[in-house]
């Protein structure tokens, strides 16, 4: 078991004098009493996954549902937050009021969900503190609700329960603090805040420092959960069970291995290597078991001594059902942006800038050049046949189609899903895309004017790898890699196998 040191002798005595008193205040504090700890960081906005891969985790109105679930367990929950919450970064012109209308539903739904208190991020000021102000958050440099205490380490106030949080660097920062967070008599930290919202994006606690240090996953894809025991003597420190944080951390490990093998098992059957293929499903069977048995194994009983606690971690996955209310204000929210977008686009007047003298810009899948006399579909009918079978033709069908409702006027959303966004020739204001819808050609291939006018070259002949990875992120597709992907997107008429690659 891995112990939290004593507390200094001050908040030992006045802990241990409570303990002493609380018989005669009716003895409650006897009884063992579970307290809650929610906890989310670096939310940037993200009111909800884009739905471009699939189980992408995260969401505003499952989220509210993990939290309601916790609420329904019947012990106190305090949810806190470690900044960052409100914007993804600096405020754009062309998005500042889509940016801010965000910022206001993600600052209603921490509002229902019953945000206790938040320290502040650079991010969060974004839009100035007259924004913030008036958005009513709980945003402050310490407060206290029930016997949790929380805020930035130095202005935490007395509590049974007293929870620094720190906005920057996520734990690899924090470690370093922790030692000085137990001299302050702090009961844990919680981490927050890489560089940029994607980096270091884990879920992780390091249970063995001077003090926990928890840092959750960003975006919203995970809450952490800590569940405080207090029981016995105070002054005897904080006993930190290993909780479900390691045993998820050790079943996620178990499942990408799972899923390696799985992967590995489907190529070994196309390739119809049946041995490699048998081999490779007694893999997965033997981890499957491991992970049943881990799962099985029954948590650690905590001591009735002293306090304790336990962390893990909720997923914020595709299974959570979506709570209704915000389901319906995040709906709302879309519709409010396309227009806002729309009316903004209108009145944008010239939507791409001009290429340079010589450059090339883009000119569509169906349209002759400045100069010249065929479309692209013209002169490569067979390629064009191809691309037409493949999901990139469908690009912006899927924005208009999609399940939550139309998002094509969303500059969150267009960028990758329609031709040349924001270069000559390209498509640069949602009101003005016709021509330009989808992932065409020159998606890949790069602008085509002068090529289309002088063939066949002035054009990409063999797009690699980081081209796919302007739009393939690893936010966004999630199960991108080079050489599967490349096959699924040529075929005949449009790249011959074995040239180039
Ligand atoms: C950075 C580029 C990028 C942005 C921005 C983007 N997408 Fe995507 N989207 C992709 C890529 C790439 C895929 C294909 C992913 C894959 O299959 O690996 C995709 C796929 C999808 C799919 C799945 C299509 C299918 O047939 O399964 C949906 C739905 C979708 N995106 C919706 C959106 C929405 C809504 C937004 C805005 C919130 C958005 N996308 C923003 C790049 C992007
Ligand atoms: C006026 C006819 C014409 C137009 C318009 C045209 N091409 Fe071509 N393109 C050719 C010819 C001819 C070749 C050489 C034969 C071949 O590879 O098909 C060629 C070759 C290519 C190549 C291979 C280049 C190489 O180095 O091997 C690519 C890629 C290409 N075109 C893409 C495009 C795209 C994308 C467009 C439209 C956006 C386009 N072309 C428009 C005629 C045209
Ligand atoms: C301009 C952005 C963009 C670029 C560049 C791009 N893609 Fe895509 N890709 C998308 C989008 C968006 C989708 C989803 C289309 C849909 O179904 O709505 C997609 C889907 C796909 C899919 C289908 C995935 C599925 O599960 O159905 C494959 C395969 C793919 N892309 C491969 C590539 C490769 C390989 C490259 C580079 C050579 C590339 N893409 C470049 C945006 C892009
Ligand atoms: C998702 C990226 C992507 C898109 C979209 C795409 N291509 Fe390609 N294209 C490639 C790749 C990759 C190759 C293979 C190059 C090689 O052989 O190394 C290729 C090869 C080609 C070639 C040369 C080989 C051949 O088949 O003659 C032509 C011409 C071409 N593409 C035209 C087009 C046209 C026209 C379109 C639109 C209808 C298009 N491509 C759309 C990625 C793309």
């Amino acid at each position: 078991m891995i112990t939290v040191g004593a507390m200094p002798r001050r908040a030992r005595f006045a802990l241990a004098t409570l303990a002493a008193l609380a018989p005669l205040l009716g003895g409650a504090a006897e009884r063992p009493r579970t307290v809650t700890i929610l906890y989310l960081a670096d939310l940037g906005a993200t009111v909800e996954p884009c739905g471009c891969s699939e189980n992408q985790r995260g969401g505003l109105p499952r989220l509210a549902t993990a939290v309601e679930k916790v609420r329904r367990e019947g012990n106190e929950v305090v949810l806190l937050g470690g900044g960052d919450l409100l914007f993804e970064g600096p405020l754009a012109d062309d998005r500042r009021p889509a940016d801010l209308a965000k910022a206001r539903v993600v600052a209603e739904a921490l509002r229902s969900m019953g945000l206790a208190g938040s320290v502040r991020g650079e991010r969060d000021l974004a839009a100035g503190g007259d924004f913030l102000r008036k958005l009513r958050l709980p945003f402050s440099e310490g407060g206290r609700q029930g016997p949790v205490a929380y805020g930035v380490p130095g202005r935490v106030p007395r509590a049974p329960i007293r929870v620094g949080i720190l906005h920057r660097g996520g734990t690899r920062a924090a470690l370093p603090l922790a030692e000085q967070a137990r001299a302050q008599g702090l009961t844990l930290l919680l981490a927050a805040h890489r560089e940029k919202l994607t980096d270091d994006d884990l879920d992780r606690a390091v249970l063995d420092a001077a003090v926990p240090v928890v840092q959750v996953q960003g975006r919203g894809q995970s809450l952490a959960r800590i569940d405080v025991r207090l029981a016995g003597d105070p002054a005897r420190g904080f006993a930190v069970l290993p909780g479900t944080a390691q045993r998820e951390e050790e079943l996620s490990l178990l499942e990408l291995r799972a899923g390696e093998y799985r992967r590995r098992q489907e190529a070994a059957d196309a390739a119809g290597n049946l041995d490699l293929s048998r081999a490779l499903a007694a893999k997965v069977a033997e981890l499957a078991e491991r992970a049943r048995a881990e799962r099985a194994a029954p948590p650690p009983a905590p001591p009735d001594d002293r306090p304790s606690l336990t962390v893990s971690f909720i997923p914020i996955s595709a299974d959570l059902p979506e709570e209704p209310r915000l389901r319906r204000l995040v709906t709302r929210h879309y519709g409010e942006v396309a227009r806002m977008n729309l009316a903004a686009a209108r009145k944008q007047g010239r939507p791409c800038p001009d290429p340079r003298v010589d450059q090339a810009a883009i000119i569509g899948l169906d349209t002759a050049p400045p100069g010249g006399r065929s479309a692209c579909q013209d002169c490569h009918p067979a390629a064009v046949a191809q691309w037409r079978g493949t999901s990139h033709a469908r690009a912006y069908a899927t924005l208009e189609q999609g399940p939550k409702g139309p998002r094509q006027f969303d500059l969150d959303c267009v960028g990758c899903h329609v031709t040349g966004w924001g270069a000559p020739g390209g498509a640069c204001n949602v009101a003005a895309v016709e021509g330009r819808k989808d992932v065409q050609c020159e998606s890949c291939h790069g602008p085509a004017s002068l090529h289309a006018v002088d063939p066949p070259g002035h054009i990409l002949r063999s797009p690699g790898e980081d081209r796919c990875r302007t739009c393939h992120t690893p936010e966004h597709s999630t199960a991108f890699e080079w050489e599967g992907y490349r096959a699924r997107i040529l075929g005949p008429g449009h790249g011959a196998p074995g040239r180039g690659g």
